[in-house]
C-alpha cells in the first residue's frame, strides 16, 4: 500500500471512531477491509484510499469505520467490575436515590451486548432491593451490526461459555436452534442505541453508572481526555465510572480518580465535579 494511501485510511479512522493504527497494522487493514473491496469492486487498499478519500463517499468511509471495530466481549467480563457493582455501587445508589426515582446505567461501547445484559442479569438478582425505582440500562456503540445483534440478543453456544455461569444460562436463555435466545424479560431492560462517543454525548442524558470498558484502549492519549472528560459530565457527581483492565485515567485526565482500594472504578474528584447536564430524561425523572 502506498504510504499516502495508509495515511488516508489512518486519518479516516481516527476522524470517524478514535481507531489510532500504526504502519505495523497494515496486515489488519487488509484482513479487515477484504469484504470491502470485493464488495465495491477495488482491486486493493489504494484504490478503496483513493475512493473515500476527501470525504468523497461517506457510506463507504462508514463501512471501513465499522469493519475495523474490534467486538471482542463476553458475559461478566473480569467478573471483578460486576462484583463490585453488585456489592459496593448498587447498594450505595439505592441508599442515595430515593424510592419512585430513576437510576441509569450505561454501557459504553456496548458490543453485541454482554456488558449491559450481564447488569441487567445482576438487578434481575437484586429486584427486591430495588422498590419502585425505575432502572434504565443503556448500551450504545458505533457498530451498526454489533447494534442488531445486542438487539436480538442471541448468542452462540461458545459465547455463553464464556463467563457465564450455568444457573444464568438456564434462567435467562432459552435454546434457539445452535444458539440461545435472551429471555424477553432480560431484553426488555437495555435500550441499545448508535452513539459514537466522539460525538455530542449530551443527548444520552445523566447515568448514575458507567462500564467504559476496553474501546479507550484503541484511542490516543487526546482522544482518550476527550472522551472521559465528556463522560464526567453526563454524571451526578456521586457517579462511578468502570474502565478495562488495561485502562486507567491516570495521565490523562483529573476528572476522575481512583476509588480507593478499587482496580478500575472511577469517581468523580472532589470540587472538579462538572456541573450536571439537563436532558430530557433528567426533567422527566425530576417530574417524577
Ligand atoms: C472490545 S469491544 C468492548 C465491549 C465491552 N465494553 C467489553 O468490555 O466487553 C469495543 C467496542 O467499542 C466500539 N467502539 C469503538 N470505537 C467507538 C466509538 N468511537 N464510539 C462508540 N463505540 C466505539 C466497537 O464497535 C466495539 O464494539
Amino acid at each position: 500500500m502506498k504510504p499516502q494511501s495508509f495515511d488516508t485510511l489512518a486519518a479516516t479512522l481516527r476522524a470517524g471512531s478514535g481507531l489510532v493504527i500504526g504502519p505495523d497494522k497494515v496486515y489488519l487493514l487488509e484482513a479487515r477491509l477484504a469484504r470491502i473491496l470485493k464488495q465495491e469492486n477495488l482491486k486493493d487498499l489504494d484504490a478503496l484510499a483513493e475512493r473515500i478519500g476527501g470525504g468523497r463517499a461517506p457510506t463507504i468511509e462508514r463501512e471501513v469505520i465499522e469493519a475495523m471495530t474490534t467486538n471482542e466481549s463476553f458475559f461478566f467480563r473480569d467478573d471483578k467490575p460486576f462484583t463490585h457493582f453488585r456489592t459496593h455501587a448498587l447498594p450505595r445508589l439505592l441508599a442515595s436515590r430515593p424510592q419512585g426515582g430513576r437510576i441509569r446505567i450505561w454501557s459504553a461501547a456496548s458490543s453485541s451486548g454482554q456488558e449491559a445484559y450481564s447488569l441487567a442479569m445482576i438487578l434481575t438478582e437484586c429486584k427486591a432491593q430495588l422498590g419502585n425505582r425505575t432502572i434504565e440500562i443503556v448500551g450504545t456503540d458505533i457498530s451498526r451490526e454489533q447494534l442488531t445483534r445486542a438487539q436480538e440478543g442471541v448468542y452462540t453456544q461458545f459465547e455463553v461459555q464464556r463467563g457465564l455461569p450455568m444457573t444464568h444460562l438456564v434462567r435467562y436463555f432459552k435454546k434457539d436452534g445452535a444458539n440461545w435466545r435472551i429471555n424477553e424479560a432480560l431484553r426488555a431492560m437495555v435500550t441499545f442505541r448508535e452513539w459514537n462517543l466522539l460525538a455530542d454525548l449530551r443527548g444520552l442524558g445523566q447515568f448514575d453508572i458507567v462500564f467504559c470498558r476496553n474501546v479507550l484502549i484503541y484511542f490516543d492519549q487526546p482522544t482518550k481526555t476527550r472522551v472521559l472528560e465528556a463522560v464526567a459530565k453526563q454524571m451526578p457527581t456521586d457517579g462511578l465510572l468502570y474502565l478495562g483492565g488495561a485502562e486507567t485515567v491516570l495521565g490523562i485526565t483529573d476528572r476522575f480518580a481512583p476509588a480507593p482500594g478499587e482496580r478500575g472504578v472511577y469517581e468523580l474528584s472532589a470540587g472538579r465535579a462538572p456541573a450536571p447536564v439537563a436532558a430530557p430524561i433528567l426533567a422527566r425523572v425530576a417530574g417524577n
